[in-house]
């Protein structure tokens, strides 16, 4: 499974690449704008922290406009991937950059049907929002194993994000569905490592440590 980290924070981002388990970024405008960074720079100098997938979205709803910022967008770096939200305009750009092999993440995905969609459209990555579900009152870990089922019917070439990941189960339940990938915020990566069960093996072995280097003066 690729983790991905969704944030814009250079440090968080540093920090994962130096833990070698992060494998690429996704970002959206909000990530962005908490940043208060331009947006073209930040996405050029997550690339060259990342050397992986980086998505960056388009602001414009337009089919024209959208093509247009994504071939911009996609100019950056060769490592970009342009975020396009699941609307009939999207879509259909989607198609066409495809066609030009610009790589695209379908994102706002709330249902089968827009993955299927997406996947149809020949969309790189779609991101269904998992975590937006489960606020809702819905299952989303329920819709990843959903569109997973229908991609492997078909054999669509489409890889599966997990995003709106609120918690590590959340990443625990899309591993065991196979889901490609999980983009998770920074909080949720460090969760990730934790267990009371190591802390305390590690203090207990330290304390046995010291207690031996005593007995041996
Ligand atoms: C995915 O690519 C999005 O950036 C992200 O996961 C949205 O999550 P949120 O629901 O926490 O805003």
């Amino acid at each position: 499974m690729l983790i991905f980290l969704d944030t814009a924070n250079l440090d968080e981002i540093k920090q994962g690449i130096e833990w070698g388990i992060v494998d690429g970024v996704t970002t959206n405008p909000t990530l962005i704008a908490k940043e208060g960074a331009d947006f073209e720079t930040r996405i050029k100098e997550i690339c060259e922290i990342v050397q992986g997938p980086v998505s960056a979205e388009v602001i414009s709803l337009k089919f024209d406009e959208m093509v247009e910022e994504a071939r911009r967008l996609a100019a950056i770096d060769e490592h970009v991937v342009v975020k396009i939200p699941m609307t009939p305009d999207g879509i259909k750009a989607v198609k066409v950059l495809s066609a030009e092999g610009i790589k695209t993440n379908v994102t706002l995905v709330f249902s089968p049907n827009q993955a299927l969609i997406a996947a149809k459209a020949g969309a790189t990555y779609v991101s269904p929002f998992i975590g937006r579900i489960d606020d809702n009152g819905n299952d989303g870990v329920r819709l990843l194993e959903e569109i997973m089922q229908i991609y492997a019917n078909y054999g669509f070439d489409t890889q599966v994000i997990a995003a709106s990941v609120r918690h590590p189960m959340h990443v625990v339940q899309a591993a065991m569905i196979g889901v490609d990938i999980a983009t998770v915020p920074f909080d949720v990566l460090k969760k990730m490592f934790n267990h009371p069960l190591t802390d305390v093996g590690i203090k207990r072995f330290l304390e046995d440590w010291e207690k031996y280097k005593q007995l041996r003066k």
